[in-house]
């Protein structure tokens, strides 16, 4: 093995991190629809927790649950993996939609990314970032400091459509209010979010989708998760650090965490050898659920490769009587 393959991620680890989403995803399947996210969101952790014990890297968990005290498995900081392998940072989000999963709502995925060991940004500190998300064509085009209004005009003059075609995704939050009226003063549609800004923003990233944009308030951890995706299809992920209080300021100042800042996607994550992979839990745009049929169970997940740009869709079945 080349010292190359030795200490970088590779295709082959993508591949067999697809197997620790898929048994997320599966394991969450009893839980869809049944009012419990912690139940749903602690069957997905045990499942995906296994499946990477067995994986050949040694991942660094960046982004996790949380932290160690809260979090008794794939807790920040945690090791996982066999050890043998790559060193990589690794960003786990066992399911991303939790109460989408309990209320049995589309749009729920499980997903990992990964990339070259120290290049992830450890946001954890702050919970909220103010996100903008787009395709190839926004980049050098639109900026998050400017209003929304001015990013929806010069995205719609780049993408060569009118402006009262262009759709912009939002999480459906109070705290968006104000924003929500900007978009549609600007002549633009609205996708209200019910969660799942991952899924949202690689919408907005990916060629041909019908969302232009993802812009808003969101999980800081899943601006890094979802930026490890953008590397691949191409596009811009900016993002601030947006605070609850004065506490959780001064907490992301001690861990080194800069405010009144524009993180630009090389800041989230300092390599474009990232890997970001998802298996639908629960149907949606971007992937179907987990589906049963007879005696097997299918699942839909897809790879997106920072370094290469490849995008590979991978529908695998599995014996149902082996996940009883
Ligand atoms: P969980 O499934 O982990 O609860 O996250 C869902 C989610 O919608 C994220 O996609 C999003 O970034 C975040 O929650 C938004 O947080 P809030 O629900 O507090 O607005």
């Amino acid at each position: 093995m080349s010292e190359n393959l030795e200490l970088h991620p590779d295709r082959n680890l993508a591949m067999e991190l697809v197997r620790a989403t898929e048994a997320a995803a599966i394991r969450a399947v009893k839980h869809i629809g049944k009012g419990d996210k912690n139940a749903a969101d602690g069957a997905a952790v045990d499942a995906m927790r296994a499946f990477l014990g067995t994986v050949n890297f040694e991942g660094l968990i960046v982004i996790g649950e949380g932290e160690k005290d809260n979090a008794p498995m794939l807790f920040n900081g945690e090791i996982v993996g066999n050890g043998n392998g790559p060193k990589c940072d690794i960003a786990v989000d066992p399911i991303d939609g939790t109460s989408l999963t309990a209320a049995g709502r589309q749009n729920a995925i499980s997903v990992i990314a990964v990339s070259d060991r120290g290049t992830m940004l450890d946001a954890s500190a702050v919970f909220y970032m103010n996100k903008l998300v787009a395709g190839p064509e926004a980049v050098g085009v639109v900026d998050i400091r400017k209003p929304i209004g001015e990013n929806i005009r010069a995205l719609a003059k780049a993408k060569g459509k009118p402006v009262d075609e262009m759709v912009i995704a939002v999480l459906d939050r109070p705290r968006h209010e104000a924003l929500i009226a900007e978009i549609r003063a600007a002549g633009a549609g609205t996708r209200l979010l019910l969660d799942g800004d991952v899924a949202g923003g690689i919408h907005a990233a990916r060629y041909g989708s019908r969302i232009d944009m993802c812009v808003g308030i969101g999980g800081s951890p899943e601006g890094i998760v979802t930026t490890c995706a953008v590397k691949g299809l191409g596009g811009i992920v900016q993002g601030t650090l947006h605070p609850k209080d004065g506490a959780e300021r001064e907490r992301g100042e001690a861990a080194g965490l800069k405010f009144d800042h524009v993180y630009e996607m090389d800041e989230l994550v300092r390599s474009d050898n990232t890997f970001f992979v998802a298996t639908g839990v629960t149907d949606g745009g971007l992937l179907q659920g987990v589906r049963k049929k007879g005696p097997v169970i299918l699942t839909e997940s897809i790879v997106i490769r920072g370094k290469t740009g490849t995008i590979r869709h991978v529908e695998a079945e599995y014996l149902a009587d082996r996940w009883q």
